[in-house]
């Protein structure tokens, strides 16, 4: 299966998501000071996917220290963590994992020697990235299940191989579906302004021979409208306590297109991804893209110089345009704050 990072001789190896699909190129980052480079720069991206990165990176600060003779600590590790938190702001995963690495280091003995440290570290790290993948298989076969047979499905961004340790969220169950026979295959929205989904999703597909369609983001209402689209599958890079879920820009506008022309719309997202912390989407907070992301398409430019621009990389859809929210854990069907606590205990 496609792999976006691989922990190989003491590095983590990020597929460079910012080149593909023209180029496969690897970047090797040594401490966590370059995973945060990578995370924040989008050569990894997607919200699973930079979880797994960050609990890489702050291994790789831990083993630093060891290496040099130094303790190993939560508190001198606070620079490592800090910096790999505010690498991207939407995305919960990535504060959940690197919480996981503390909990994993505050589990041992005062005495216990750094290399044990970094041995628990590494093993948990693993750990964050397996479950991932296990969760993936869960979601996919659950997802899959609740789609009746003989439509398209549509979906946004890219939840695929790329974003994940598995292989995907949303794309995982589009993947199951079509082997169960139960898609005709998958429109996938170019995701504008950084094309997830015409660089990255349908270059999964494509290596797949899943038939799909790629289309502007604005033709998502006509095809809608057609009446071959059976389920929007989408993943998230939040999900409130009370149902509402941030993910990429444009998701929301799907949402309501969806509910009008009467396709179910799916969300698919590992625990890890649910904010009991967070009451609602008011409480999220949005990442503000580069002007120049929209102002320039592969690096020409498409608008005036310095036309002034307004780019939030992800928007919040209501819980109650939401038909099933998908877990490894089960599902949730039209989510509220109940359904999600329900589903968490
Ligand atoms: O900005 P990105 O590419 O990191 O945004 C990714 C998304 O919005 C995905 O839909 C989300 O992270 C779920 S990925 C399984």
């Amino acid at each position: 299966m496609l792999k976006a990072l691989i922990y190989k001789d003491k590095s983590l190896r990020v597929l460079d998501q910012r080149v593909l699909p023209h180029r496969e190129s690897w970047v090797c980052c040594r401490d966590a000071t370059d995973v945060a480079e990578m995370i924040r720069e989008m050569a990894v991206r997607g919200a699973p996917a930079i979880g797994i990165a960050a609990a890489y990176g702050y291994l790789l600060a831990a083993r630093q220290r060891a290496e040099a003779g130094g303790t190993v600590t939560v508190q001198q590790l606070e620079g490592a963590y800090e910096e790999l938190a505010a690498a991207r702001p939407t995305a919960v995963n990535l504060i959940w994992a690197l919480n996981r690495m503390v909990r994993c280091l505050e589990s041992l003995s005062a005495q216990a020697p750094a290399a044990q440290r970094v041995g628990l570290l590494e093993a948990e790290a693993e750990s964050i990235y397996q479950e991932d993948l296990v969760a993936n298989l869960a979601m996919s076969q659950v997802g899959a299940s609740l789609i009746a047979p003989g439509n398209w499905v549509l979906t946004h961004c890219n939840t695929g191989a790329l974003a994940t340790g598995g292989q995907g969220t949303a794309l995982g169950v589009v993947r199951d579906a079509w082997e169960a026979g139960r898609i005709e295959g998958a429109f996938v929205d170019e995701t504008r302004p950084w094309l997830q989904g015409a660089r990255l999703t349908a270059w999964e597909l494509q290596q797949e021979s899943i038939p799909y369609h790629l289309i502007c983001d604005s033709a998502a209402a006509s095809v809608l409208a057609s009446g071959k689209v059976g389920w929007v599958i989408v993943g998230a890079d939040r999900v409130a306590a009370n149902g509402d879920v941030a993910n990429k820009i444009g998701t929301y506008s799907l949402a309501v297109l969806a509910r009008h022309h009467g396709v179910k719309f799916m969300v698919v997202a590992p625990l890890a991804t649910l904010d009991r912390d967070c009451r609602d989407g008011s409480q999220i907070e949005i990442e503000q893209r580069p002007a120049e992301e929209v102002r320039s398409l592969a690096g020409q430019p498409v608008a005036p110089t310095g036309a002034p621009v307004h780019n939030p990389s992800f928007d919040v859809t209501p819980a109650g345009l939401v038909d099933a929210l998908v877990t490894e854990a089960g599902v949730v069907r039209h989510p509220d704050g109940e359904g999600i606590q329900r589903l968490l205990s």
